[in-house]
């Protein structure tokens, strides 16, 4: 599943990106990523990304069947993160939840598009039948970034999360794709 990587991809404008899983290496330039993200892009994200124990963690306990996440590289930086999350057991063993953050510089480029392709093709070839995303519903654009990837809104789960610093409650939106 992981044979094709790294790769080399090209976004409309011609930049050229590397795409390959995150390793054990990365525990610093994945923290600098984080930390130079904007409030807005962090604040709603599932975990507080600029926690350097979570992230010591997350590098410590690589387990690409459980957690599969996919690193976008300039020559000298990391400029995106998509994970594709997995329950490797019980009822909800067929879904998978992505997550994607990107750099400012480099949104609106087309590059969510092609991640969210990445983890779908992905997805599908762990023989996964659903993904899923939550996100939060001040942040239109990005919902619409995920329906323009085929993905669908089912429902809305009121005040249901907290944002990181544990002031405002949000709602969450529930996105679901099938997969073929
Ligand atoms: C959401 C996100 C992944 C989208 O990535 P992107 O590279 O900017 O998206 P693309 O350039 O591929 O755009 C895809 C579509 O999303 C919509 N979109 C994305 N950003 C938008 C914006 N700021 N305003 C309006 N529409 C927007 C558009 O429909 C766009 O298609 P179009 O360019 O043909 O109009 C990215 O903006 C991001 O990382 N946001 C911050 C982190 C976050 O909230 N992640 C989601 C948690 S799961």
């Amino acid at each position: 599943m992981l044979e094709d990587y790294p790769k080399k991809i090209t976004l409309q404008d011609g930049a050229v990106l590397s795409l390959r899983p995150m390793s054990k290496d990365d525990q610093y330039p994945l923290y600098r990523f984080f930390v130079s993200l904007p409030e807005a892009d962090r604040k709603y994200l599932r975990n507080d990304v600029t926690d350097r124990k979570l992230l010591e963690k997350w590098v410590r306990n690589l387990n690409y069947d459980k957690v599969l996440p996919i690193l976008v590289e300039t020559d000298d930086r990391i400029v995106a993160n998509a994970t594709l999350n997995r329950q490797t057991f019980g009822w909800g063993r067929h879904v998978g939840e992505v997550r994607i953050t990107i750099d400012a510089d480099f949104q609106r480029r087309g590059l969510g598009s092609l991640l969210l392709d990445e983890i779908t093709n992905l997805a599908a070839k762990a023989q996964l039948k659903k993904l899923v995303a939550r996100i939060v519903t001040t942040r239109p654009e990005v919902i619409k970034a995920f329906e323009k990837a085929g993905f669908s809104q089912l429902t809305v789960l009121k005040n249901y999360v907290k944002d990181v610093y544990q002031q405002s409650y949000a709602d969450i939106a529930i996105l679901v794709k099938d997969l073929a």
